[in-house]
């Protein structure tokens, strides 16, 4: 064996036994990036806000690996829902990997649906959400529009959909942010790749990096608009939504450091906030 091919095949071991070709991107999507406890509680405490009793179904667009329809059954007896998702390899994984563990009992109220967004309006629910941005994907007034069209067709009278949004200047940075995540031997890597003014287009991956020093570029991929606050208020009353609500987090001082605000978890309603370096708020639309 010649010294190159002795050091090819190293290389390759090397490789093999990497902490990131053993890992799972789906996995690591979950442990960095959904926080379903998060997700839920906002859901229930706005939707009993509004509507004065405790919402029961739920549609989760864009649902991926189905975390977050599982985590909703999981919560209580009698909630169902229903996820939509257009990939079939990211659902068949959500069903092995979520849905199967959580047991009869709570899979038998998830169905995992391979399906386009823009197509399905049954069973009508209590709440549908697009979390993660995932909307963004529409690049276009009537695209979006259309879409939230769709999202309230699949409402009942008195149904609510809730969407995140995130913003401020470091939204439109080309810039690479790592992240650790608690308790895990790999960090998130958000990479803002590409932003087009006169788009407002943005081009954004998740890497992530490990302990070992090994890397997955590009884990995901999003190809994205990004959209304002008013704009999206503007299309769900132009798509027939009654009446938007938007939920801003409150932030107290940091008593070790006079220029950091810290988040407390608490999102209230606001019509004017000031403006922050980088921020995620939630809108409320009331079928
Ligand atoms: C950013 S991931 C969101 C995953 C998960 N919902 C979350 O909150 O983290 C976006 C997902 O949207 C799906 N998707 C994109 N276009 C879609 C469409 N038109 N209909 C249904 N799913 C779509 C992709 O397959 C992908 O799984």
């Amino acid at each position: 064996m010649t010294k190159s091919s002795r050091l090819d095949k190293k290389k390759q071991k090397k490789h093999e036994t990497s902490q990131a070709n053993n890992a799972d991107r789906h996995v690591l999507y979950q442990k960095s990036v959904q926080d379903t406890d998060v997700e839920l509680t906002l859901m229930v405490e706005k939707y009993k806000a509004i509507r004065g009793k405790d919402p029961l179904s739920f549609r989760e667009d864009f649902c991926g690996t189905g975390l977050l329809s599982v985590d909703w059954c999981k919560s209580l007896d009698s909630r169902t829902a229903q996820g939509i998702d257009l990939c079939a390899e990211t659902l068949a994984w959500g069903k092995q990997h979520n849905l199967e563990p959580a047991g009869e009992q709570v899979a038998s109220r998830v169905e995992l649906k391979l399906a386009d967004v823009l197509e399905v309006s049954e069973p009508k629910v209590d709440v549908t959400c697009a979390l993660n941005f995932s909307y963004s994907i529409f690049k276009t007034r009537d695209a979006l529009c259309q879409y939230f069209e769709a999202a309230r067709k699949g409402l009942k009278d008195d149904g609510i959909f809730m969407l995140d949004i995130f913003g401020g200047p470091e939204s439109i940075d080309t810039s690479e942010e790592d992240r650790e995540v608690d308790d895990e031997t790999f960090e998130f890597v958000w990479d803002q790749d590409k932003y087009n003014p006169v788009t407002n287009e943005i081009l954004c991956h998740i890497h992530f990096k490990f302990d070992d020093g090994s890397r997955i570029e590009k884990a995901f991929t999003y190809d994205w608009r990004l959209w304002s606050i008013v704009e999206l208020n503007e299309l769900l009353l132009e798509a027939g939504f009654s009446k938007t609500h938007v939920y801003w987090e409150e932030y107290v001082d940091d008593d070790d450091d006079d220029e950091y605000l810290e988040g407390t978890g608490n999102y209230i309603e606001v019509s004017e906030v000031e403006q922050q370096e980088s921020w995620v708020s939630y809108i409320f639309a009331e079928a």
